[in-house]
């Protein structure tokens, strides 16, 4: 068994001890991490390319182990917890990339809908689950569409659909809008914004200086792999 946290702490959804991340080539992404964020938070995390960002984001979805240092999420130990739990870790844990990472010759029901069948959900479970997640993102037309047929920020929605569909208890997206133009980057950060507002924590990894300084939300700085400044309604001079 996964030992859950026994800190007090009781709305600390991700927590970060004291993480290094060292890759097998010698690149040292991540020193000496401390980060706690709680329940219901929204955070973005800025820093310059290789900074470290999408390292800290594998870690949380156990893509990547630390070289040291403790990850908990949702009162799990990431690091220790066994390979066959990490699949509910993933649905405890959605998230969205640059590049929407959308099956191609599936549908965007399908794509949505793919990850509920493979855990042993009914099809109309999966089906009722689908539709919601569309609806959610505004997306319940395009059901039928193969990703190809989308624009950049409806292939988004649909890769926001996907991560939601099994009503994750954190949101993290690593830069959702770096491929978008700035209207379509607005109209997906509303959405991330409605999602964090029904109660999922969001962690966005964003170098759009824009957005962030519009936003004033928790700002966490990072400058190669150290967290440098990690501030409440915080600015992003990048
Ligand atoms: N699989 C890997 N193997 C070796 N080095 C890696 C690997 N992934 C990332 N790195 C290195 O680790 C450092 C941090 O990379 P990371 O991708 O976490 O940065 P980032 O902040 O997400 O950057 P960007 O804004 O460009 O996405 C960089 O020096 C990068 O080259
Ligand atoms: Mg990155």
């Amino acid at each position: 068994m996964v030992a859950a946290r026994a800190n007090g702490r009781g709305n600390e959804l991700i927590t970060l001890d004291d993480v290094s991340k060292h890759y097998p080539n010698g690149t040292e992404a991540l020193r000496d991490v401390d980060l706690r964020i709680e329940s219901g938070d929204f955070v973005f995390l800025v820093g310059s390319s290789g900074a470290g960002k999408s390292t800290l984001i594998r870690l949380l979805i156990r893509d990547e182990l630390p070289s040291s240092g403790r990850v908990w999420v949702d009162g799990q130990d990431v690091v220790r917890m066994r390979r066959s739990a990490v699949p509910k870790l993933r649905r405890r844990v959605g998230v969205v990339f640059q590049d929407f990472k959308l099956l191609p010759r599936r549908t965007v029901a399908e794509n949505v809908g793919f990850a509920l069948l493979v855990t042993g959900h009914s099809d109309e479970e999966a089906r009722e689950e689908t539709e919601r997640a569309l609806s959610l993102v505004g997306l319940a037309e395009r059901r039928d569409h193969f990703p190809d047929q989308l624009s950049g920020g409806e292939q988004q929605r649909a890769a926001m659909a996907r991560a939601l569909v099994s009503r994750p208890k954190i949101l993290i997206a690593d830069e959702p809008t770096g491929n978008l133009d700035p209207v379509t980057s607005w109209e997906i950060i509303k959405l991330l914004i409605r999602v964090n507002e029904l109660g999922t924590t969001l962690v966005m990894a964003t170098h759009n200086a824009e957005i962030v300084n519009a936003l004033r939300r928790r700002v966490v700085h990072l400058d190669r792999g150290m967290v440098v400044r990690d501030e409440r309604e915080g600015l992003y001079a990048a």
